[in-house]
C-alpha cells in the first residue's frame, strides 16, 4: 500500500491540547505495550491482567486483542502475508491514536513479522512502545492448544498456521521477554507493570 492518502483535498489539523497538558492533567504517560508471540503464547491472557492490574492501581488503560480485531475493523483480513501486514497496520495506527489520547494501550497480536513491529513503534515518540516478546516455546503452545488450531493445523485443516505453516520472527531486542513456563498469570502480569513503573511510564 502507498504511504499517500488516497484522498486528496484533505488537511492535517494539529491539537489544541499538547501531550504534555494531557500526560500531565492524567498521571501518565500514553504508550503502547506492543506483545508478541506465538497463537496460545498468553498474549491475551496476560495483557488482560495487566489491563486489570493498572485500572485497579489508578491507570488508565485499555486492550486491543486479535481475535476481537479481526471481528470488526479486519473482519475483511485472512492470514496471507499482504492480510497480517494490514492487520498489523491498521492496528498500530489505532494504538498510536489510544496513546495520544494518554492512554496505556496494550496490543495482543501475534505479529509475526519484525518489519510490520518496527513500522508500529516508529509511529511512537522514543520510550512510548514498548515490545513485550511472550516467549512461550511452540511446543509448549501446542501442548495448550486452547482452542484446538495446532491440531487442526497439524492435520492441514488450517493453512498457513503461525509456527506450523507460516514463520514467526522473533524480536531481536524486546524491551521485555515474559517466559510464561512455570510462571503464573499474576507473576508475568507483574513483570510488565514492574518495567512500566521503572520506565517512568507510570507513576507509583
Ligand atoms: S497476526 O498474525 O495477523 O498478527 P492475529 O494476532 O491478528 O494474527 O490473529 C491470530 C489469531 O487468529 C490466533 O490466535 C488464532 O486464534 C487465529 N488464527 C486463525 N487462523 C490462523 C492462522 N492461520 N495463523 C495464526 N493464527 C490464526
Amino acid at each position: 500500500m502507498s504511504d499517500e492518502p488516497k484522498s486528496k483535498n484533505i488537511t492535517w489539523h494539529g491539537a489544541e491540547v499538547s501531550t504534555e497538558e494531557r500526560e500531565a492533567a492524567l498521571g501518565q504517560k500514553g504508550c503502547v505495550i506492543w506483545f508478541t508471540g506465538l497463537s496460545g503464547s498468553g498474549k491475551s491472557t496476560i495483557t488482560r491482567r495487566v489491563e486489570q492490574k493498572l485500572l485497579n492501581g489508578g491507570v488508565h488503560a485499555y486492550c486491543l486483542d486479535g481475535d476481537n480485531v479481526r471481528h470488526n475493523l479486519n473482519k475483511d483480513l485472512g492470514f496471507s502475508p499482504a492480510d497480517r501486514t494490514e492487520n498489523i497496520r491498521r492496528i498500530a495506527a489505532v494504538a498510536q491514536l489510544f496513546a495520544d489520547s494518554g492512554m496505556v494501550t496494550c496490543t495482543a497480536f501475534i505479529s509475526p513479522y519484525r518489519q510490520d513491529r518496527n513500522a508500529a513503534r516508529e509511529l511512537l515518540a522514543d520510550g512510548r512502545f514498548v515490545e513485550v516478546h511472550v516467549s512461550t516455546s511452540l511446543e509448549e503452545c501446542e501442548r495448550r492448544d486452547p482452542k484446538g488450531l495446532y491440531k487442526k493445523a497439524r492435520s492441514g485443516e488450517i493453512p498457513s498456521f503461525t509456527g506450523v505453516s507460516a514463520p514467526y520472527e522473533a524480536p531481536e531486542s524486546p524491551e521485555l521477554v515474559i517466559d510464561t513456563e512455570g510462571r503464573t498469570i499474576d507473576e508475568c502480569a507483574d513483570q510488565v507493570v514492574a518495567h512500566l513503573r521503572s520506565a517512568g511510564l507510570i507513576g507509583g
